[in-house]
């Protein structure tokens, strides 16, 4: 049994990870332990309650003093505790305090699903909840504090439920979904920040007195900061140390952050941002708040790494694609834009088939009068001027061709020049009365509304049963302003954010329920929506707009610190870059993108011949590698933010008999020898044959001497390693 409990103080035990908490005085949930496993039950003595001010009740003049000194499982705003709080309400009275004491617990096997939510599943054989019920007795507010231990992964998962069994109404003002007092101080984070184009680089910091966030406030999880933090000891490294990585299960505004508070303690909190985020809750009704995902490593940044990379491909991830290679896809956005039609994309699919490409994907432009990015969005119907002959006539021709077919959408949009906004202006997102602000000329759907939900639904669901449609991509360009819903009471306007998101939840819940066979990859203007909300729906996304290959190092490198290789979206495209304008060899960019879903993005009937006579070897490639990078270990050798002027990492297959390295040099080296890189997670005392030479090398000595990496010359050229251990 992963959890139990003993007078009053919890254990969790995770496979090598043991949390603890105690209901101490006054009913208080006090936290005790989040690390390395340990045997014992009880280890309340690291509470050191005795060095505080006396502990309620005895010292009861000082409750407040106590309160901003002990580590608190679930803090609430306006009772003594100063530091952030995760529960704040507004009363029938306007007042924001609230105070939870436990009332009594349950331990049952397996794990719940949040209602409209996504979340990590588990059944009965590999997790057990504990749900704590707390109490406000002043408000009649009950809180629920629910934890899942997945017994042979170090991961923990929280989320809150709150219920009002008051008469009154109370709103809600903040939930946010789990907070961590760590004791002591001089930890360092990492966040993943950036902006479009190049989202998810690596920030690593140290926290320091005050507060220290990544979050968003743009409806969406952004291309500037991910839902992700990570707590690590100062001297923690990719392969050494304790690190505790957090990730939430939210697609929406979020908040992620650590404070260095007063007394010598470290707090780390997550959830739904508390800026602008209300909830209204009636007698009876309930609140769940999103799941937060919490990792612990002994031994460094990789093994959270690759704990999370097994828990979202086991646990989260669902589908029929789920442990299936994807179809090597081609897509015609960076080979056309908006300037295609049905002959266009026959010939790209001709000439994609006898290379071996799998799939052809459609892009941005099929639909209503979309000639640009300024108009249409909404009107899902087919633009026969372009797609001659119609769709099914075009899908039909690709199949022909030994071609799969997937489309785009953009579902949650309606542009101002649309027949959908001409006949329904109160549908998108706006504040009556207001100017309502453009962003690439569109505007966002009020998705609270069962109706726009349905109009959606029902276009997108006619389009796919109209041909033989196996792939989607769902974009969404825009971030959310002037937040206010036509169809809700001010007293519930608060609630729109979230609103909003769990109606894409919705939406997408319906699309893979009906359409099980469809392969859904989200994208978001790129990479702004990559997190684990959305990987509950499509088993991959478009990692960013940049698909330079140098780039590509850092996002991929980034996003992959949390997110498995499986789910991240990554194609071959054209030179110069349309992005950066840099020029670099076919075959690092094939390289770079192996490490992903991998497909192209270019105009096969125009790129250099070249070129085009690699994409059947690239392709081969992929066969033959993809089972290992899709379900292996990732091992980060090299580090850009060390040296940017290589990049190196390894997959290593679950029973170690193998192992694939990439290695890219960056900016070639004048006058050096070869560069000796050290391999990780080998079987010491196996023996590893280089595929390519036949040489024979030890695990020990690949890991620890290393091995001379040769044969890469210039700038931007690469090269893939291959070891099979000797049977
Ligand atoms: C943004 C996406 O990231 C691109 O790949 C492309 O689909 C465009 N939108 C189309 O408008």
């Amino acid at each position: 049994m992963g959890i139990t409990c003993q007078n009053g103080c919890f254990k969790l035990d995770a496979k090598n990870t043991s949390y603890l908490f105690s209901v101490i005085e006054d009913g208080y949930l006090a936290h005790v332990y989040f690390g390395k496993k340990i045997p014992d039950q009880n280890a309340d003595y690291l509470l050191r309650l005795n060095e505080h001010p006396l502990p309620p009740p005895q010292g009861d003049r000082d409750r407040a003093v106590f309160l901003d000194h002990i580590p608190l499982e679930y803090p609430c705003m306006g009772i003594g505790d100063f530091r952030e709080p995760c529960l704040q309400v507004l009363d029938k009275d306007g007042m924001s305090a609230c105070d939870i004491r436990y009332v009594s617990h349950t331990i049952e096997k397996g794990k719940h699903k949040l209602p409209g939510l996504p979340a990590t599943f588990g059944s009965e054989n590999d997790c057990t909840t504990l749900t704590i019920h707390c109490a406000d007795t002043h408000l009649n507010l009950e809180v629920q504090l629910l934890y899942t231990v997945f017994e042979d992964l170090d991961v923990i998962t929280r989320s809150v439920r709150v219920v009002n069994h008051a008469k009154d109404a109370v709103t809600l003002r903040r939930v946010l979904s789990a907070c961590v007092d760590f004791d002591g101080s001089g930890y360092d984070m990492i966040t993943l920040h950036g902006a479009w184009a190049r989202e998810r680089h690596i920030i690593r910091t140290p926290v320091t007195p005050g507060t220290h966030a990544a979050s968003s406030m743009r409806g969406e999880s952004s291309h500037q900061d991910n839902p992700f933090l990570a707590l690590l000891s100062r001297n923690a490294t990719e392969d050494t140390g304790e690190v505790y990585g957090f990730n939430f299960v939210y697609s929406g505004n979020f908040l992620a952050q650590a404070e260095g508070c007063p007394y010598d303690k470290t707090r780390v909190v997550m959830g739904i941002h508390p800026q602008d985020f209300g909830w209204l809750l009636e007698e009876g009704e309930s609140f769940v708040a999103p799941e937060v995902v919490m990792v612990y490593s002994d031994e460094g940044i990789g093994k959270m790494t690759r704990t999370f990379h097994d828990l979202y491909r086991n646990h989260l991830i669902r589908g029929e694609y789920k442990d299936k290679k994807r179809p090597i896809l081609i897509n015609n956005w960076e080979a056309t834009y908006f300037d295609f039609d049905t002959d266009k994309l026959i010939s790209i699919a001709r000439e994609a088939a006898k290379s071996g490409i799998e799939m052809l994907v459609m892009d941005d432009g099929w639909f209503g009068n979309r000639n640009s990015d300024n108009c249409a969005l909404g009107d899902w119907v087919v633009n026969e001027d372009k797609i001659k002959g119609g769709l099914k006539h075009l899908v039909d021709e690709v199949n022909k061709l030994g071609l799969k077919f997937g489309i785009w959408f953009e579902p949650e949009m309606i542009s101002p020049d649309s027949d959908l906004y001409r006949a329904h202006p109160d549908w998108c997102i706006h504040i009556p009365g207001r100017q309502r602000t453009l962003c690439r000329e569109q505007l966002v759907l009020d998705l609270s509304r069962k109706e726009v939900r349905d109009y959606v639904y029902d276009s997108v669901s006619k389009i796919l049963s109209s041909a033989n449609i196996e792939y989607v991509k769902w974009d969404m360009n825009r971030q959310l302003t002037d937040v206010g819903s036509a169809s809700l009471p001010a007293s519930r306007q608060r609630e729109l954010w979230h609103r909003y998101v769990l109606g894409v939840y919705d939406l997408m819940e319906r699309l893979v329920t009906d359409f099980p066979h469809l392969l859904l990859e989200n994208c978001s203007g790129g990479g702004a929506r990559f997190d684990p909300g959305m990987l509950y729906y499509s088993p991959q996304i478009w990692c960013s707009d940049d698909t330079d290959a140098m780039e590509r190092l850092r996002i991929q490198h980034g996003t992959s610190m949390v997110y498995p290789v499986s789910a991240i979206g990554a194609h071959v495209s054209d030179v110069p870059n349309h992005t950066v304008g840099r020029v670099t060899p076919f075959a690092t960019r094939g390289n770079v993108a192996l490490s992903g879903t991998f497909g192209y993005e270019l105009d096969i009937t125009h790129i250099p011949q070249d070129d085009r006579d690699l994409i059947p070897q690239q392709v081969a490639t992929y066969h033959k590698y993809n089972d290992l990078i899709r379900t292996g270990d990732l091992y980060r050798i090299g580090d850009l933010c060390r040296d940017s002027s290589y990049d190196c990492w390894s997959f290593v297959a679950k029973d170690k008999s193998e192992v694939l390295m990439t290695y890219v040099q960056v900016l070639g080296r004048a006058n050096y020898q070869s560069r000796c890189v050290r391999l990780k997670g080998l079987q010491r005392d196996a023996v590893y044959v280089l595929e390519e030479t036949g040489q024979e090398f030890s695990g020990a000595v690949l890991m620890q001497g290393g091995f001379p990496v040769t044969g890469v010359y210039g700038d931007f050229s690469s090269k893939l390693f291959h070891f099979v251990r000797k049977k």
